[in-house]
């Protein structure tokens, strides 16, 4: 299968390597492809690189992993006809330009409103399913943690679009727990800043988050 990932900074470049490990094609888009020279030359024959436009072609799912407050000017730049009906696993999180507030990451939406629903009311007829948002990029390919697999959260509208991402994120090393409609976003994509405070507070960056169920 092949796979476009709008995004080249170390998500995008991770999940590449994630998805060319487990035998997909790949594409990575950005601006500036010259930038992604030493990727490429690592990838192989079946990494490349593109214009999102390019990428966005190219890829029969997409990954969505641009800075959150740019995410929709990537998918302009992607071309809307070429995310329709595709599956977009969407990476981002709404991270504002203020600094953290003792360790509290500032977000740019509200608790009523996710960045990715905000995402899939501009691109309808794409099937977004919010997945790696809540774990950092050195634990997105098949983490390591003692033999036990961590939580992806997700959630999206389409359920054979979700179904399709479960496959991924099985793939990837993760248990898979949906949430729901894209209005769970608002929670998931929040994860992401209690996933940083340990980091921004005392530099510690290892973990993973894991629903248990009695
Ligand atoms: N870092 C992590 O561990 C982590 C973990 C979970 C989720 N996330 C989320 O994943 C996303 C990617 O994070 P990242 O750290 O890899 O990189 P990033 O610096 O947040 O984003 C880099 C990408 O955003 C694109 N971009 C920036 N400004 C743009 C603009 N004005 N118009 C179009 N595209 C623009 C860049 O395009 P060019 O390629 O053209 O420069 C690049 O591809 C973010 O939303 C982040 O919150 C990050």
């Amino acid at each position: 299968m092949k796979v476009g990932i709008l995004g080249s900074g170390v998500v995008g470049q991770t999940l590449a390597n994630g998805f060319l490990k487990h035998g997909y094609e790949v594409m990575v888009g950005t601006r500036s492809p010259e930038k992604l020279a030493e990727w490429k030359a690592k990838a192989g024959k079946h990494g490349r690189v593109g214009s999102f436009a390019e990428t966005a072609a190219f890829g029969e799912v997409i990954v969505l992993a641009a800075k959150g407050t740019a995410a929709k000017e990537t998918l302009k730049l992607a071309n809307a006809k070429q995310l329709n009906g595709k599956v977009i696993l969407d990476a981002t999180n709404p991270i504002a330009d203020a600094p953290p507030q003792n360790g509290v990451l500032k977000f740019f939406t509200s608790l009523d409103q996710s960045l990715m629903e905000q995402l899939q009311a501009a691109f309808p007829d794409a099937r977004f399913v919010k997945a790696f948002s809540c774990i950092g990029n050195a634990f997105m390919v098949n983490p390591d943690f003692g033999g036990i697999a961590p939580t992806m959260f997700i959630c999206g509208n389409d359920t054979d679009a979700k179904k399709e991402a479960g496959k991924i994120l099985a793939q990837f090393g993760f248990e898979v727990e949906d949430m729901g409609g894209a209005e769970a976003a608002r929670a998931i994509e929040s994860l992401a800043i209690l996933w940083c405070i340990p980091g921004l507070l005392r530099n510690e960056w290892s973990h993973a988050f894991k629903l248990l169920k009695a």
